[in-house]
């Protein structure tokens, strides 16, 4: 499988890589540890070199804890991207864009994931209180040090992320990007292409919904995070829905499951270096990992580009994680 550049930087990454939320446990449910590590494993067993975390990822740091348990000893053959600037408090998550806040917030990281330096690290998101300039100095500060080898910004407008830019040079963008939320294509792409930065997406499978596997009459427990967002229940449900039986045909034709038709559409979007996909199961991400291993056609992709037209965009605000 052909590895990506990120960005001007040197690190070279499979063009699906693991979203280490969900192993968290936070939002996704019946999430236990034996699953969680069997998934990371899973992930790098089938091919997936790059795995994106969080300070935030677990209340105590679990998901960043757990990668460490997994591929302590293959360290040098993963690239490890975690993020700071947003940390809990009483289970609300709190913004701090502080220098000393992300200082600190990076040695952490550095201790949970038992490594000397990390890859790349975001600035998970801008904090209105603190001058985007200063959190990106602070980042580039890391970089000084030798505990970060390069800088990343997640949900932030073009104008902050050139602000952001012009104090610490970005190697990637993190913003939510999927078939039916494409946002980032008006301006922000554009800008990440222009300026030799990587965009690296989430939510490639709308939080699951674009795996295919939840009927029609599914019934969201309780618990379920994904009950709060308007694009998994009432009209919005029906029209994904109506969407998906258009994916589930082509996935009966072509013999290939509705994730990894969607995962592949989604890398091979112009201007997309990664998409980022999570996992809770060892079986999810077997079954997303092979989806760097075919390609559809011109002719599947413009077919898969009309139906997204029939359904409309979805337009709505992402939730940090
Ligand atoms: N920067 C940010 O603010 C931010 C925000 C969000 C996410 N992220 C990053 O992006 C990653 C991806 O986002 P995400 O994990 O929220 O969403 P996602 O990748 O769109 O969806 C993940 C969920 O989809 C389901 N799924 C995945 N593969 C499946 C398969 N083959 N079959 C059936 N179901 C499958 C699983 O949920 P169920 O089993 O519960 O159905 C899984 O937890 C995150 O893990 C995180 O690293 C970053």
């Amino acid at each position: 499988m052909t590895l990506r550049t990120l960005g001007r930087a040197s690190l070279k990454v499979t063009p699906l890589g693991m979203g280490c939320w969900p192993i968290s446990g936070i939002t996704s449910i019946d999430v236990n540890e034996a699953d969680s590590l069997a998934t990371i494993r899973e992930a790098f067993d089938a091919g997936i070199n790059f795995f994106d975390t969080a300070f935030c990822y677990g209340f105590d740091g679990e998901s960043e804890r757990m990668i460490a348990r997994v591929l302590r000893q293959d360290r040098d053959k993963i690239v490890l991207a975690t993020k700071g600037g947003i940390h809990w408090i009483e289970g609300k998550q709190a913004r701090c864009g502080r220098p000393e806040t992300l200082q600190s917030e990076c040695d952490e990281s550095l201790r949970r994931l038992q490594t000397d330096r990390i890859d790349l690290y975001y600035l998970h998101a801008p904090d209105p209180e603190v001058p985007i300039e200063e959190s990106a100095g602070a980042i580039g500060e890391l970089i000084r040090q030798g505990k970060v080898l390069s800088a990343g910004l997640s949900n932030a407008s073009t104008e902050l992320l050139a602000r952001f830019h012009a104090v610490c040079p970005l190697t990637a963008y993190q913003p939510h990007f999927n078939m039916l939320q494409r946002e980032i294509e008006d301006s922000q792409l554009p800008w990440c292409v222009e300026h030799g930065v990587a965009a690296v997406v989430y939510w490639p499978l709308m939080k699951g919904l674009l795996a295919g596997h939840l009927p029609r009459e599914h019934v969201f427990n309780a618990k379920d995070g994904r009950r709060k967002y308007p694009m998994f229940s009432g009209d919005e449900w029906q029209r994904n829905q109506d969407f998906l039986d258009e994916l589930r045909a082509m996935s009966i034709e072509l013999g290939r499951p509705v994730s990894q038709i969607v995962l592949n559409w989604t890398i091979q979007r112009a201007g997309i270096t990664v998409a980022l996909c999570g996992a809770k199961r060892p079986h999810q991400i077997r079954e997303n990992a092979e989806a760097m291993n075919w390609s559809l056609t011109l002719g599947e992709i413009a077919r898969i580009n009309a139906a997204i037209a029939a359904r409309g965009p979805i337009v709505s605000k992402a939730a940090v994680s």
